[in-house]
């Protein structure tokens, strides 16, 4: 199921995933525009049967009985306008949205795309609102960062001049800024830049979002690579699922590698969700450091966001 199926992001992820194999049901929700959007993509010639819901009453149809659900509902990033701006929206329609999965499909895996990711919200508040129901599998809700995996191998790819589908940069930390942590020195295959050009790639990285909201000049933010992200990841959640053995990606997730209760790893998957969290691995004296002030920064956002949902209750 798509939450979210007709927007920017909704929409390329929703054909996406009505082109792969492995998809046998396609489940549209968003509160607008879904049967349209549902129309179109049931005429494609792949084995996904798929449905529009639309609105509030549909919301409960659009989740029975299924096994992934994917989340890129909410109000995008405008031009000067910053993470936390779009708090207590998103916040408020990921609540909703939780609501409505620990009712009508508890045993789901969560892959969650919607802001504020940054802030550990949408991932807090399915642990909040799953274990209301007495339904929380923290191995089964996940904050999708894998735009900037794929944003880390595009780049290194490009100065590096390889393929960038052989490229693997693991990305740590949060999804926002300085959080964003590529660990270059273990990219495969192995890559080395001189510190300037480092410091300048890891910027890069940390910064990609802007470039794309600034290139679409108030047009909105990432869709179409953030949408490709989240097919990726959907895929390998949907392989391992499937009992393929050695599928990684990284992924913010309740985590006990660091002092932040929640911080984004390699997470080994599995049948059912994480198997195992493989950890921040070995790390360059650049990159300590910048977990070092990444964890700082973080903890603020997960105290934050607690605050948040303190005062939601
Ligand atoms: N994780 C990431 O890397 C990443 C990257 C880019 C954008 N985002 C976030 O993804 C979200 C979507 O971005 P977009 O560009 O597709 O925005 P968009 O406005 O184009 O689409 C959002 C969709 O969500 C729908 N929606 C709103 N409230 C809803 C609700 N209660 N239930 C179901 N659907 C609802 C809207 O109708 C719309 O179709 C935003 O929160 C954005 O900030 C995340």
């Amino acid at each position: 199921t798509v939450l979210g199926a007709s927007g920017g992001i909704g929409q390329p992820l929703s054909l996406l995933l009505k082109n792969s194999p492995l998809v046998g049901e396609l489940s549209l929700f968003d509160i607008a525009h879904t049967p349209g959007v549902a129309a179109d993509l049931s005429h494609i010639e792949t084995r996904a049967r798929v449905t529009g819901y639309m609105g509030p009453d549909q919301l409960n149809d659009a989740l029975k009985g299924c096994d992934v659900v994917v989340i890129p509902a909410g109000v995008p990033r405008k031009p000067g306008m910053t993470r936390d701006d779009l708090f207590n929206t998103n916040a408020t329609i990921v609540a909703t949205l939780a609501d409505a999965c620990a009712r009508n499909c508890p045993e789901a895996m969560i892959c969650i795309i919607a802001n504020p990711v940054s802030t550990p919200v949408p991932v807090m508040w399915f642990e909040i609102v799953m274990k209301k129901y007495g339904v929380y599998n923290p191995n089964r809700v996940f904050g999708v960062t894998t735009l900037d995996i794929v944003r880390a191998n595009a780049f290194v790819a490009e100065l590096k001049g390889l393929d960038p589908a052989r490229v693997n940069v693991p990305v740590i930390g949060g999804h926002a800024g300085k959080t964003i942590i590529p660990l270059i020195s273990q990219a495969t295959p192995k890559v080395e830049f001189p510190a300037d050009q480092l410091s300048a790639l890891t910027a890069r990285i940390q910064d990609a979002g802007t470039e794309v909201v600034k290139a679409k000049a108030g047009a909105g933010s990432a869709t179409l690579s953030m949408a490709y992200a989240g097919a990726r990841f959907t895929f390998s959640i949907l392989d391992a699922m499937n009992g393929k053995e050695g599928v990684v990606e990284c992924a913010y997730v309740r985590s006990e590698e660091t002092e932040c209760k929640y911080f984004s790893t390699p997470l080994l998957l599995g049948k059912q969700g994480i198997e195992k969290n493989l950890g921040l691995g070995k790390l360059s004296a650049f990159e300590e450091k910048l977990v070092a002030e990444a964890i700082g920064e973080l903890k603020g956002s997960i105290k934050k966001g607690e605050d948040f949902v303190a005062n939601m209750k």
